[in-house]
């Protein structure tokens, strides 16, 4: 197998709040494996912007440090982090006043692709904005890019969309949903439409039901101050696992084109049920195993923040009326895992007398770690003594399937970026459908909140809270079991 990477143009991108923790962590080391891979090209040039007054060569050895912490050691050589800290420097700026401003255009290259990476509050985009355009930096082929969280409820969504369309139109505006960017998410599409094998059976008439899981061990990583005011619905479900319900969901887009898949994706978000309080399991971690509990991680010693939920979400049209889609994710949790879960429903009719236990195929695509499938067959049970069935895995690691190139495999930030820089927003959220998102998880949150539900304790370490599991069993279903 050949890897193929294509260079993309050469850009100016700009990261304001190029001093901060998503800078250092994910986009700098991204940036920086883009140009080994030879997909950023030597004429292409970043600028941090922050309000720190740096020089260029204290940015420059603060990105060293980033890239010696975050890209692993074999990845790291010495003469190409020299050549991409050359094409990398900075502009102390002031998103609310005017320093800065005109050494920054100073730097803008005519005719070359101009990113802006907004990686700073969500308060601080319409002051960008609206300065990018005042100093003449932006022109009508610029691109920005925002961060999660956009918005934390509908009424924030909507007023951030309409505070960018001030100043950009929506084919400049690429809305980060890093989940998107993961290899494995997309393969979701791979799977369901470069097959023949599975669509046809891509209904309520032969799927019982569908589960998506994502399982944390990490706690809220000193981070208890936002987490508290957002909890696992709005931090993960209203966009993580929305957009991976969304790609199992969805009708097949006419063609693999930004607008074409996203209008699809908007068909399953406007199809969602509002959520009974009976679909929803709420849970807070414990102090164990000599850690916090969530309280002491937070400010709040009375908070009602969930760090774990779980919803059964039905989808109101024709292809899933009927089969409900249930959805799980928390923090401090057994295992690091997240995988959808796609379980058929046994077949009408068995010529086998004697079937003993399951009897239905499932087809798994874990997400991370240890990406891949694996499809669960029945078949004979091997040996003599009459017919008796078992279920058995056809499991594939993706690693073993790519061999050499499964590391060459950007991680979401670094694809991402590259999409930004190639102008495909076919991996980003568009406003009308973060808008939709909020529509749906707003009515749920209002009622709990409305109620006063508290969430339900559970062990660090365990799988949730036991009411979890009543979610399912009550429709005689249950949760796989997840493994790291
Ligand atoms: C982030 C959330 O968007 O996604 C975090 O804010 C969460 O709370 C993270 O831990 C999970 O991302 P990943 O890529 O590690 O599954």
């Amino acid at each position: 197998m050949v890897s193929r990477v294509i260079p993309v143009d050469a850009f100016d991108l700009v990261i304001f709040g190029g001093t901060g923790d998503l800078a250092r962590r994910k986009i700098f080391p991204g940036l920086y494996r883009r140009y080994l891979a030879g997909q950023m090209t030597a004429e292409s040039r970043i600028i941090g912007a922050a309000r720190a007054e740096l020089t260029d060569i204290a940015f420059r050895e603060m990105i060293a440090a980033a890239i010696d912490e975050f890209v692993p050691k074999e990845r790291i050589d010495a003469a190409t982090v020299a050549g991409f800290l050359e094409r990398i420097s900075y502009v102390p700026i002031d998103a609310k006043g005017d320093s800065g401003w005109a050494p920054l255009r100073a730097k803008m290259r005519p005719s070359i692709v101009r990113a802006f990476y907004f990686s700073v509050a969500p308060s601080l985009f319409g002051d960008l904005a609206e300065r990018l355009h005042a100093h003449d930096i932006a022109d009508k082929s610029s691109r920005i890019v925002v961060e999660k969280p956009f918005g934390r409820d509908l009424a924030s969504a909507k007023a951030l969309n309409s505070t960018l369309a001030d100043h950009f139109r929506e084919d400049q505006i690429y809305r980060i949903d890093h989940y998107l960017g993961k290899e494995t998410v997309q393969n979701l599409m791979a799977v369901r439409f470069a097959n023949i094998l599975f669509e046809p059976l891509w209904k309520s008439e032969y799927i019982d039901h569908v589960q998506i899981t994502v399982s944390e061990t990490v706690d809220v990583e000193g981070r208890g101050a936002y987490y508290d005011k957002s909890g696992a619905m709005r931090d993960m479900v209203q966009n993580h696992m929305m957009q991976l319900l969304c790609l199992i969901a969805m009708e097949p887009p006419y063609h693999f084109d930004p607008n074409a898949v996203r209008d699809e994706k908007l068909k399953v978000i406007r199809a969602l049920e509002t959520v009974p309080s009976e679909n929803i399991v709420r849970g807070q971690y414990l102090a164990g195993g000599g850690d916090g509990s969530y309280l002491e991680h937070s400010e709040n010693p009375a908070s009602k923040t969930e760090s774990y939920i779980a919803l059964k979400v039905n989808i109101a049209n024709w292809r899933w009326k009927g089969t409900p889609f249930y959805l799980r994710t928390g923090k401090k949790l057994r295992a690091r895992a997240s995988e959808i879960a796609i379980t058929f429903k046994a077949p009408p009719h068995s010529i086998f007398d004697d079937v003993q236990g399951a009897r239905e195929n499932v087809l798994v695509i874990r997400l991370q770690p240890n990406e891949g499938m694996n499809l669960i067959v029945m078949i004979k049970e091997p040996g003599p003594g009459g017919m008796r069935l078992m279920q058995v895995p056809l499991d594939m690691a993706f690693a073993d399937a790519l061999g050499e190139h499964s590391e060459d495999i950007p991680d979401a930030y670094e694809r991402l970026i590259m999409d930004v820089i190639r102008g495909n927003q076919t991996l980003f959220m568009r406003g009308d459908e973060v808008e939709a998102a909020w529509a749906w998880a707003d009515p749920v949150i209002s009622g709990w909140e409305a109620r006063g539900d508290k969430p339900q304790g559970y062990d660090p370490g365990s799988s949730g809270p036991e009411d979890a599991l009543m979610l399912m069993h009550r429709d005689g279903r249950r949760w796989r079991e997840i493994k790291g």
